[in-house]
């Protein structure tokens, strides 16, 4: 993808921005302003993104000339971002002007167009401005509205570039080579919950989330609108940008969540790793060990989150459950698959090894009701083979 920096202080943050996108395996060509190069040097950007960064002077350069380098890198470009975006930058893109080697860029683009407007909140909010974006925005532009915080000038206000990883989560976006759940609304469920004993004991599990955020963010990617229902897990394993959340932290809470959003979801995805049994009495104050050689608890079970969505979804509305298994894997997830009214499982082998819990990797396998198929990788790349598989399959 093609970077534009331009000048403004928000330029510091863009090396982090090029090495979050090398890492997850974006190629990332820089051009800048010349303003921008007050900002950050070129040789960090050349150096972060192993490839040579592209200067005003390029532009009208004899000895370049012959490659015409906004012609090369507006056909090279799979999607361009202009972050930081100035006022100015803005307004050379409304009004097509064509002097600077990276306005000249845009013009010739036709990937996709992301900007992210950063500057002082009194110039982001003045009319020329905001009518040059909105003119943007119109010729279907993505502008990305700058965050409200305190500013490099000392005054609080909108006009924060976002941070690398929310700017990152954007590109993907743009880059996702289908968009085939376009407005499509998906709820996931995702993380461990925690069954407290007493004020500070709970049962709990070692989910980390990432499988679950991984369906969320996939599904983003590709174009739907998603919520999550997530449970305790700090720090979050990924970026949670672009989903709407809802904290919980006991399998009660999550029902009530999940419940109070079924009528909007059309495809939920329950990738929680539920506790099946909480206790019958919560204890106001700890649970003291003197004179206690020996404790035992009282459980009672939660309700089965799943197998209620199952019982009581439209014929339209899609349910895909997870089967965290630890023997015979195929037949335990095919039954619950059947009892919980499922339309797919996702089933792995917790025991596996780099399958599970706390595993960046993962291999599923996705059970429709006539066939099977077995995927495994990064979960975030199983996660998008998943969205592949299903979005052939339903016509969503
Ligand atoms: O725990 P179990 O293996 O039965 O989980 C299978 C599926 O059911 C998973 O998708 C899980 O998120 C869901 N589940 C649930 N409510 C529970 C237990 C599990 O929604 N109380």
């Amino acid at each position: 993808m093609l970077l534009g920096v331009t000048g403004g202080i928000a330029a510091y943050k863009i090396p982090e921005l090029v090495r979050r996108l090398r890492r997850e395996g974006c190629e990332v060509e820089v051009v800048m302003t010349r303003a921008a190069e007050h900002f950050v040097s070129p040789l960090v950007l050349a150096t972060l993104s192993g490839r040579r960064v592209w200067r005003q002077e390029d532009l009208l350069s004899e000895e370049r000339g012959a490659s015409i380098p906004h012609i090369r890198l507006a056909e090279w470009a799979e999607a361009v971002a202009v972050a930081p975006c100035t006022a100015d930058a803005a307004s050379d893109l409304a009004y097509g002007r064509g002097e600077g080697l990276l306005a000249a860029t845009l013009l010739a683009a036709e990937a996709p167009v992301l900007v992210f407007p950063a500057m002082n909140a009194h110039m982001y909010g003045n009319v020329a401005v905001q009518e040059n974006l909105s003119t943007l925005a119109r010729r279907g532009v993505r502008v990305v509205e700058p965050s409200a915080g305190a500013l490099a000038c000392g005054e609080e206000g909108p006009g924060r570039m976002p941070e690398p990883v929310e700017i990152a989560e954007e590109v993907f976006r743009a880059l996702a080579p289908v968009h085939d759940l376009q407005g499509v609304h998906v709820l996931v469920t995702a993380g461990p919950t925690h069954e407290y004993l007493d004020p500070v004991r709970y049962i709990s599990n070692p989910s980390t989330g990432r499988m679950g955020l991984a369906m969320a963010r996939a599904a983003w990617h590709r174009g739907a609108e998603v919520r999550v229902i997530l449970g305790p897990v700090d720090p979050a394993p990924c970026s949670l940008y672009g989903l709407e959340v809802t904290r919980v932290v006991s399998a009660l809470e999550m029902r009530d969540a999940v419940m109070a959003n079924l009528d909007w979801a059309r495809v939920i995805v329950k990738a929680a790793a539920v506790g099946d049994y909480r206790a019958r009495e919560r204890k106001p104050h700890k649970m003291k060990r003197e004179g206690r050689e020996a404790l035992s608890l009282d459980l009672v079970q939660n309700p089965d989150i799943a197998a209620e969505v199952g019982a009581k979804k439209r014929p339209a509305q899609i349910l895909i459950g997870f089967a965290a298994e630890t023997d015979d894997v195929r037949r335990n997830a095919r039954a619950k698959m059947e009892r919980k009214g499922l339309n797919f499982i996702l089933a792995n082998d917790v025991l596996a090894p780099g399958s599970g819990f706390a595993s960046e990797t993962n291999a599923l396998r996705l059970i429709a009701p006539d066939d099977e198929e077995l995927l495994s990788g990064r979960k975030e790349d199983v996660a998008d083979a998943v969205w592949s598989s299903l979005a052939g399959r339903l016509q969503l």
